[in-house]
């Protein structure tokens, strides 16, 4: 038997983090009471890519990062403290701290997920729930997208990791493509391109910084006839590797989180999330410590993990619409 990659065994043994998570859920459908399920921690503050999209440059200031001593008592302080049950590890690109992302997967076994460009060799880590590995598109798109050779180069690092550590390795990788205007009519290649090497695939949509962003996808009949394609491939044939489930697909048509640079149902209290110094990000994962920073567009929002959660009822960021 295995439940969302965990043997029986392993079920067991986490079984008082599943009583957390119980709890917290029964207390936010009862009480209204919000307390994370997840966490986010960007490990560093470092990328070797510029891709076209990317939020992290836009607020991208100093240089410092926090030691793995540092990390630590962030992971006590803020996520342990908390019982988060998933904590996903961004940047920069983590995959260039691999000893912080030790840290992490020691601490959280099979409970880290590691969103990484895949440009650098992945290494096989015991306990890691799975690499997220970002791909935008067929080839000669990607490339426009995040560089010169980056598709190639984080193809031959998905295949050498499957090759070299076996068959079912393959359960440790899934892509994460971010669609936007450039990328959205190469979805379906890009998900038979890579669906020999990786478990799962699951797609977010583009989210803007600034009004009129050229990257976003309008709401109206081009996405809607990509989610609808999505929708029919779920049922057919799919179900078991597209992640995304039908009714966050169906909210991803529009706008599902909240007006201008406003959270109204987008339940940002779910997911914990820390920057590269450790302090907490507002309003989201792909927001920013600093108020004066800027801000993303939760009218246009098409993020993946969020939408999720709004998708299964979990809804409400308790602040109010200006
Ligand atoms: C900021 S990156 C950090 C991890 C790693 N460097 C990578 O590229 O996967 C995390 C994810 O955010 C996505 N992303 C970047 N800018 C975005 C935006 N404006 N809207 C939605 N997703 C975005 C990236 O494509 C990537 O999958
Ligand atoms: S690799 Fe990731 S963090 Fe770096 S620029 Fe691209 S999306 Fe942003
Ligand atoms: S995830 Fe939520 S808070 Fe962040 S931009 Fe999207 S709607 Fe706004």
């Amino acid at each position: 038997m295995e439940i969302i990659g965990r043997g029986f065994k392993q079920l067991m043994q986490e079984s008082p983090m599943y009583f957390h998570m119980g709890l917290k859920y029964a207390g936010y459908k009862l009480f209204n009471k919000k307390s994370p399920f997840f966490a986010s921690a960007d490990i560093i503050n470092v990328c070797n890519l510029h891709c076209k999209h990317c939020y992290w440059w836009l607020n991208r200031k100093e240089n410092e990062e926090l030691t793995v001593e540092q990390w630590k008592k962030v992971i006590d302080e803020k996520f342990k403290k908390q019982h988060v049950f998933i904590v996903f590890l961004v940047g920069g690109e983590p995959m260039m701290r691999p000893e912080v992302v030790e840290l992490f997967v020691n601490e959280f076994p099979k409970r880290v997920c590691v969103v990484t460009n895949g440009t650098f060799p992945l290494p096989k880590f015991k306990n890691l729930y799975f690499y997220w590995v970002s791909i935008d598109g067929t080839q000669k798109i990607h490339d426009d997208i995040r560089g010169k050779d980056t598709w190639e180069q984080t193809r031959k690092n998905v295949i050498n990791y499957v090759e070299t550590n076996g068959k079912k390795a393959s359960k440790d990788i899934w892509i994460s493509m971010t669609i936007n205007s450039l990328n959205y009519k190469t979805v379906k290649d890009v998900m038979e391109e890579w669906r020999d090497y990786t478990h799962k695939f699951g797609i977010q949509f583009h989210t803007p910084f600034m009004k009129d962003d050229p990257l976003w996808l309008p709401f109206g009949k081009e996405r809607n006839r990509l989610v609808d394609e999505l929708i029919e491939m779920r049922q057919n044939g799919y179900k078991d590797y597209l992640s995304n489930p039908q009714n966050q697909l169906e909210l991803m048509k529009g706008s599902w989180g909240g007006k201008g640079t406003t959270p109204i149902d987008c339940p940002t209290w779910a997911i914990v999330s820390v920057d590269h110094m450790g302090r907490e990000k507002m309003p989201c994962c792909i927001g920013s410590a600093d108020k004066d920073s800027m801000k993303p567009r939760c009218g246009e929002c098409g993020l993946g993990c969020y939408s999720f959660l709004v998708g299964y009822g979990i809804k409400g960021s308790g602040m109010i619409s200006n």
